[in-house]
This record gives C-alpha cells, structure tokens and sequence, in this order.
C-alpha cells in the first residue's frame, strides 16, 4: 500500500481516485469544492484550490504522500509537478508541465520536432495579432494556457480581434499574451497513449464528429485501430515523434489533431488521460491495456511492463442530442445497459429539466459507451441504443 495525493477530485477523476482505491492504496484528494465527487472515495479530502502550489505542498508536507498525481485536469499538471519537485517524488518535471500547458511552449517544442501544426504567433495587443491575421482568411484566438475552449474564438476581421482580444486574454495566466493561430479546417483525431520508462504506447484513436447545430462541439468519438480514409499508422508515429521530442518521462498523454491535405495538424497535447472515461475505460477497451492501473504502478514502483488483455475492434463515445424542451419522461436506460456491447450510459438530467442544445463540452446532457468487433456491428449497437433511450420533452 501506498500513500497517494490526488490533486483535482471533479467527477472525471473519480475513476482514478476508485482504482486507486481497489489496489489498496490510500488517497488524500484535494478539490476547490467541499462537494467534490472524487471526495468520497478518497480516504481524506482537503478543500484547495489545484491551481494553489504552494497550498498543495503544505497539504503534502501534512499527509507525506508516497506520490502525488492527477489523472484528468491540464489545470492540475503544473501543480502536481512542483509538489513532485519539492518532495522529492517521482514526477515529470515543472519544465516538462510547462510545455505540455502552455500552448506557445507547445508549438515551439513541437514545431522544433517538424510536428506539423497551424501557423502560430504570441501576442501581446490587437495590432500584433492583426498583423497575423492580414496574411490569412481565418484565424483562432486562444489563452496561452487555458482548458475547455475558454476564451477561443474564430475570427476573420480585425475588428473580430478588438471584440474578443480581452476575453480571450483574460484566461492567460502565464503572461497577458494570447496565441493566435491559421484556422485549420479538417476532421478531427484524438489519439491516447501511455509512457512508460522505456516505451510509448498509442492505446486508442478516435475520429471526432460535431453537432450539425454547433460544429465546435462533439457529439461522437469512433475509436478504431484502423481507417480506410486516414493513415492511422502514420498518425501513430508522429504523435510518437511528438511525445519524444515534448521529453515526457512517463504517464498518460492526450493530443488532439486536425487533418488538412494530407497531413495531421497538431491541435493541442496533454500530459494526463482523455476525458470523459477515455483514458480509465475505452483505452481499455481497445487496446486490452489498463493504462490507469499502468500509471499508478509507474507512481508507486510497482511493474512497469505493459501488459495487454483482450480488446475490441472499434468503440464509440457518443453524447445524446434529445428534442429540447421540458423533460416529461426518461425511459429505456436499464434496459439498454443489458443490451451486448453497452458499456456505460450516463443521463446527466432528470424529469422536469429543461433540455436546451449543447453550447460547449460541458453542456452535453449525456453520454454512451458502446463496443464491437466490426464498425457495422458498432453502428447496429449505437442505433438499438438510442431506439431503447427515450428522454421525452414537452
Ligand atoms: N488552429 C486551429 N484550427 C482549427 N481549429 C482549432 C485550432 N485550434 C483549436 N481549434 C479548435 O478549438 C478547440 C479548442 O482548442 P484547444 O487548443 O484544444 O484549447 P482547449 O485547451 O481550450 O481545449 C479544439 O478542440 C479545436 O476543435
Ligand atoms: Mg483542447
């Protein structure tokens, strides 16, 4: 058994916090919200702030964890490595989280790789990224290092910038500077793998379709081994290229890319798992590989070895996309579970909720993992799912 620090405790680090659990260890996790999901499976809880690095390192100086780790949060990776550093635990390094957070590092160390990638530039006001954009029809604004699409915006005008260069701006915490990048039009990939001390491994790919009302926001992750429109091995070793030349030492990683002309374009990496159970359940799925029980052993010195079991052909990661409108009835989600290759089924509503399109990732009103072992067998699966759940709106 081992004492472990857990920083970040919302509902995607429950899974983490619960393997830990099941292996026998113990956890002390630390959340900004007394009510924090992860909270009650861990064996204690301190109410912090994961941004706090020095707050955390007192809570680690108090418990004297064996290893200090997050699973699903960017937020958390730089705070993670600095309590690592200064305890003398193993840990990726804060130069390592640096790069992996902040999105300029990124594009500098990628592009240093010949990663393709997006023309970029670091900006400080609204004529430094007019500038970039008078060269080009469509441009993104972004934080330098934020997470969950804050603060980005699709621009085309000058004026567009001056609108939203303070909203942007205002979720920059390294430096009052934004990144403004080439809009890079294309279908996106998600790819997940894990690193241990002497290989990597690309555990799951995922092709990522949108809604058809709001394209900035996924409605479905088709994660297959193969694709017979993308080179997929071709994608495997550049992500591989990729997370060698980021220097990670080990742990889970998460990039996403977009595919222009033959060529994948590197959206964004993260030095921690895929959301929304990609890195605790459907990396498992399809890659026979526990990459969750992986990265606890590589914290606690235990076996490093990859081990693989049995994995499926394909798997999907859908969100629903119910009528809006008041909730009267939801009906089905017992009876789906039983059917053969539903995973998980998650309704984020209940009766009486009112049901309003996805604005972002966050507003998504649930979620479905299905498996298979032929792409026709998986769509078959998802079609029956959704013919079984009902939400009903008036
Ligand atoms: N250069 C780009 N071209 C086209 N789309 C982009 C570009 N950069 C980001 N995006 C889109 O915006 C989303 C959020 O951007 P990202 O850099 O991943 O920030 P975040 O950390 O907020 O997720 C991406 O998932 C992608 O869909
Ligand atoms: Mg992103």
């Amino acid at each position: 058994m081992a004492r472990l620090m857990v920083i970040a405790g919302g509902s995607w680090q429950c899974p983490i916090v619960k393997t830990a659990k099941e292996m026998g260890h113990y956890v002390v996790c630390t959340n900004l919200y007394e009510d924090s999901p992860a909270f009650k499976f861990a064996d204690a809880s301190v109410v912090i702030n994961v941004l706090d690095k020095e707050g955390n390192l007192k809570v680690a100086e108090e418990y004297k964890p064996d290893a200090v780790l997050t699973e699903q949060t960017d937020i958390a990776v730089p705070t993670v490595a600095y309590v690592a550093e200064q305890c003398g635990l193993k840990g990726i390094g804060s130069d390592v989280a640096g790069r992996f957070t902040n999105k300029f590092r990124m594009r500098e160390y990628a592009s240093s790789a010949g990663i393709p990638m997006p023309k970029y530039r670091l900006c400080h006001s609204v004529d430094e990224a007019a500038d970039f954009l008078s060269d080009m029809e469509t441009c993104i604004i972004k934080p330098i290092d934020s997470q969950s699409s804050r603060g980005i915006h699709i621009v085309k005008t000058r004026d567009e910038i001056a609108e939203y260069f303070d909203d942007c701006v205002q979720y920059s915490n390294a430096d009052r500077a934004i990144l403004i990048e080439e809009f890079i039009d294309g279908t996106e990939f998600t790819v997940d793998g894990v690193k241990t001390g002497s290989e990597y491994v690309v555990t799951a790919i995922s092709q990522k379709d949108h809604y058809e009302y709001n394209p900035s926001v996924a409605n479905r992750l088709v994660f297959t081994h193969h694709n017979d429109r993308y080179d997929y091995d071709s994608l495997r070793s550049e992500n591989t290229r990729l997370i060698a030349a980021m220097g990670l030492p080990f742990g889970l990683t998460h990039t996403e890319y977009k595919y222009r002309d033959g060529k994948f374009y590197l959206i964004e990496t993260a030095a921690r798992g895929g959301g929304t159970k990609i890195s605790s359940d459907i990396t498992k799925l399809v890659s026979g590989i526990d990459c969750n029980r992986l990265y606890l052993n590589m914290l606690t010195g235990g076996s490093e070895e990859i081990i693989r079991g049995s994995k499926h052909d394909c798997a999907v990661l859908g969100f629903f996309d119910f009528k809006p409108g008041t909730i009267t009835d939801i009906k089905g989600v017992e009876e789906a579970l039983k059917q053969p290759g539903v995973h998980d089924i998650k309704l984020e509503v209940k009766v009486g909720d009112t049901l309003m399109q996805a604005q972002d990732d966050r507003s998504r009103c649930g979620y479905y993992i299905l498996f298979a072992d032929s792409l026709k067998e998986l769509c078959d699966r998802e079609r029956r799912l959704k013919e079984t759940v009902k939400v009903i709106t008036k």
